[in-house]
């Protein structure tokens, strides 16, 4: 079993205070996140209405974490110059909402961005076998996408396992990085779980915004995560009563 790239906690704005966004954006940071998450929907893709390119521009300064920007519409391609030029480090879209997967990922990196492709609970990983190469970051979905505070879909973890079964065996042929993310109701009960199926990146909405203290429920994921690493671990151990 490999052993995880470091674990990178995105706190989701979705859940944050809309009318101080750029101070949530500064204090999720100071307390610990690697990355923020931008839910981007727009009543069409999904049946809700959230952020665009200006939003994100309005908050690039406030921040020098990069900005993880997750694509609930159809069409997509118009958006990814849009968010590039806004500051987005990384755009990630579902492959239903794009008619040419393979062009919309390379528009992504022609802009300067990490390109990520993203699955909903009842999406095949299958959509990833022909796009390997153009991938930096594979964003599975534990919910259905629309909504933040939903409850996790327990068997995502069986497909956590196979994305990550899926990248390790890219990697282990030479291909590039390509970061595990999950998104929808992770939060710090459930987050080792997650961690020992595979995730190297974890989406949290409701369980960061919701609390007061921002730093602790970030420490608390991150104990979480060290839970899972330590079930890794116990997992990879061969097994004596085999062996001797
Ligand atoms: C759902 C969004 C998620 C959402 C997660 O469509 O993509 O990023 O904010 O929220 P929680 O963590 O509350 O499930
Ligand atoms: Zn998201």
């Amino acid at each position: 079993m490999t052993v995880l790239p470091p674990a990178r906690i995105a706190p989701s704005l979705l859940s944050a205070d809309f009318a101080r966004l750029g101070e949530e954006v500064a204090a999720v940071v100071a307390a610990g996140a690697d990355w923020i998450h931008f839910d981007v929907m727009d009543n069409h893709f999904v049946p809700n209405l959230t952020m665009g390119p200006m939003v994100c521009a309005a908050l690039r300064p406030h921040t020098q974490a990069p900005i993880d920007v997750h694509l609930m519409v159809e069409p997509v391609d118009a958006l990814v110059p849009a968010f590039a030029k806004a500051g987005a480090n990384i755009i990630s879209f579902h492959p239903e909402a794009s008619r040419h997967v393979d062009r919309t990922l390379a528009l992504i990196r022609d802009h300067g961005c990490q390109a990520g492709l993203v699955f909903n609970p009842a999406t095949p990983l299958d959509w990833m076998d022909h796009v390997m190469d153009r991938l930096d970051l594979v964003l599975l979905m534990s919910v259905n996408p629309g909504f933040g505070g939903q409850s996790f879909i327990p068997h995502t973890l069986q497909k956590l396992q196979q994305a990550r079964g899926r990248i390790d065996r890219w990697q282990a042929r030479g291909g590039q990085a390509i970061a595990l993310e999950i998104d929808g109701g992770v939060k710090p009960d459930n987050i080792a779980g997650i961690r020992a199926a595979g995730a190297d990146a974890f989406v949290a909405g409701s369980a960061v915004f919701g609390q007061p203290d921002y730093r602790r429920v970030i420490a608390d994921l991150r104990q979480g995560i060290a839970q899972g690493d330590a079930q890794r671990s116990a997992a990879a151990e061969p097994d004596e009563t085999i062996v001797s």
